[in-house]
């Protein structure tokens, strides 16, 4: 039976290590801050705003949430990045995704300050972990994942790692990161998507498989390799009527099927989405010590 990764545990720690830092930073009279944009009133959003508001809370980082409605105008949002951009007081800018489909969500991204950018999608950040920089913003998921392989001793060097996913949030950057010629990276990297033919035969040749899919449960027991270290960075909704909720959560991974096989597999919920809020502090963190480098 595979090992557990517990996650909650690995983000735990590293939510420690951001506190601490954090204190030495207000020690020399810093106040790391956050600042949350949410458009809209999504309400998956708007408890992911909640949850990472409540985690900065926790690690003394300062956050604020601006909340607008549905009919806010493109024009009003890039005055509002503009401001932040500008506010010196503020670290970190996050604009909750999606955004309303009248507002173009690239030209938003692009606007947020490259040094401000702790979710990693700005062009310029990209363009850093795709050409192996890294003073830039790495996008959290991708980065949790990494944090995961090297906290519980999977290094991704000279493994073959198979990322199911291209996303320009979890799949491209996590490949770009392991693909890095530096320690946590020089992994031989394959990408599959929904184009992919036979996706077992390449998901079965995997030391480390990464499924980052959206599609409930689809990696099964005969897809992975016997010993592979498997991370699940799906969350899918299932309808179960003995739940409270009238759903559960499950990942892209059959978990009970895989752990019979794989060496170590990663719990939904558990694994992955505790690191996602985890390395976002670390982000902050981040930005705010850039910040008193330029002093
Ligand atoms: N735990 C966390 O913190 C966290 C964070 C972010 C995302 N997630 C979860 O991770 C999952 C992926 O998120 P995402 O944003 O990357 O999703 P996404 O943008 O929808 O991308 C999904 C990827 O999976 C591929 N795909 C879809 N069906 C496939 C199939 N049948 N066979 C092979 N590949 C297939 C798609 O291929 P194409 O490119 O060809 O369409 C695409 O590249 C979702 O469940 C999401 O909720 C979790």
């Amino acid at each position: 039976m595979a090992y557990i990764i517990d996650g909650k545990k690995i983000a735990q720690e590293i939510r420690q290590e951001v506190g601490s830092e954090v204190q030495k930073l207000k020690r020399r009279g810093i106040q790391p801050h956050l600042t949350v944009v949410l458009v809209g009133e999504n309400p998956a959003s708007q408890v992911y705003v909640r949850m990472k508001g409540k985690a900065c809370e926790e690690v003394g980082i300062l956050s604020g949430t601006l909340t607008f409605p549905d009919s806010l105008t493109q024009a009003e949002l890039l005055d509002v990045i503009h401001d932040l951009n500008d506010n010196p007081e503020i670290h970190g800018i996050l604009v909750q995704l999606p955004l309303p489909p009248h507002i173009d969500e690239n030209l938003i991204l692009e606007t947020i300050s490259p040094d401000k950018d702790v979710d990693g999608f700005h062009p310029i950040n990209v363009g850093k972990l795709a050409s192996g920089q890294s003073d830039g913003f790495v996008p959290a998921t991708p980065a949790g994942v990494l944090e995961l392989l090297m906290r519980t001793n999977n290094p991704p060097e000279g493994k073959h790692v198979v990322i199911v996913g291209r996303s320009n949030i979890v799949g491209k950057p996590l490949g770009l990161l392991l693909l890095r010629k530096q320690k946590g990276g020089n992994a031989t990297v394959t990408f599959c998507h929904s184009r992919t033919r036979n996706l077992g035969s390449i998901t079965q040749k995997a030391d480390i498989l990464v499924a980052a899919i959206g599609h409930a449960e689809m990696i099964r027991k005969e897809m992975v390799k016997p010993g592979a270290v498997v991370i699940d960075v799906g969350v899918n909704r299932v309808e179960d009527s003995t739940r409270p909720k009238g759903y559960r959560l499950v990942g892209d991974v059959h978990f009970e099927g895989v752990s019979e096989v794989a060496k170590a597999i990663t719990p939904v919920p558990g694994g992955v989405g505790p690191m996602t809020i985890a390395l976002l502090l670390r982000n902050t963190l981040k930005a705010s010590k850039r910040d008193q480098e330029k002093e």
